[in-house]
């Protein structure tokens, strides 16, 4: 059985980090992937890359760690209403101050996708989609699209951040999608977030990939009705979504301290 950890959109949060480490060591996972947005709107960009470089995980970019990197002025990130761009905009401000050319050198050397291999079955990691780094696939993308998408990735299972809602869906492809493998499993699987949830629980978020056969993953990942064969392999894939607690209320206050924004600080406790 092999057993992966995933986690993303860390967003300056260091504590979350810290807490979210200590529960993979806990969980005896050591092949890790971070899958992007190490920074923005938290109040520690710098410890945050300073863990991720030193604990030595692959690492992809996120559309916050390329906007800020870049120096372009823009995280590329969807604001809904104009107080949100302009929190938006105090966060990215901030950030940009914060980060050292060392650092923003390191986040642009960062591959877009991290291919792996589980027997025949392949599994892209990626930040947002497959094809954009600030795609957001949330839960109303239909299994017709996803399963389109995994085609032109080559991909059996897409691992994604981004949405900052971790959840596995699997479906059977058809054959409406040209060139698609008739009758094969599709997965997709998103990592939730760190340092900045938005599925009402304001725990740190991390997900553990199982593989393994039918029996192994179905009591390693006892609560996951997604979990299924991988393409048209005998391998298994389930999820396992994991929370760590930590002080939501230091680093919130730590966030308005520093001059963030008081809507930030209240959406980390909200979540
Ligand atoms: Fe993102």
């Amino acid at each position: 059985m092999r057993r992966i950890a995933l986690y993303s959109d860390i967003h300056a949060n260091s504590v979350a980090l810290d807490a979210v480490y200590d529960d993979m060591r806990r969980a005896g996972i050591a092949e890790r992937y971070c899958l992007g947005d190490l920074i923005g709107y938290g109040p520690d960009p710098a410890g945050v890359i300073e863990r991720v470089r030193a604990s030595g995980d692959p690492a992809i970019q996120g559309n916050y760690d390329e906007g800020v990197a870049s120096r372009r002025g823009s995280c590329g990130c969807y604001y809904a209403t104009d107080v949100d761009k302009a929190n938006g905009a105090a966060s990215y401000d901030f950030t940009d101050t914060a980060l050292s050319p060392d650092d923003a050198g390191w986040l642009l050397g960062l591959p877009m996708h991290i291919p792996l291999l589980e027997d025949d079955a392949r599994i892209l990691l990626v930040h947002g989609s497959p094809r954009k780094i600030n795609e957001y696939l949330l839960l109303d993308r239909t299994e017709h699209q996803l399963a389109r998408l995994a085609h032109e990735a080559g991909a059996d299972a897409v691992c994604h951040g981004h949405i900052h809602i971790p959840y596995h869906r699997s479906f059977v492809a058809a054959g409406s999608v040209a060139g698609a493998r008739e009758g094969a499993t599709v997965h997709y699987v998103s990592s939730g977030s760190v340092g900045k949830p938005k599925d009402g629980d304001p725990r740190a978020c991390w997900v553990e990939l199982v593989f393994g056969d039918e029996a192994d993953v179905r009591a390693a990942a006892p609560g996951d009705g997604a979990a299924g064969p991988l393409g048209l392999s005998d391998v298994w894939l389930g999820v396992v979504v994991h929370r760590a607690a930590y002080d939501v209320e230091a680093v919130a206050r730590s966030m308005v301290e520093r001059g963030l924004p008081e809507r930030l600080a209240e959406a980390l406790r909200r979540a």
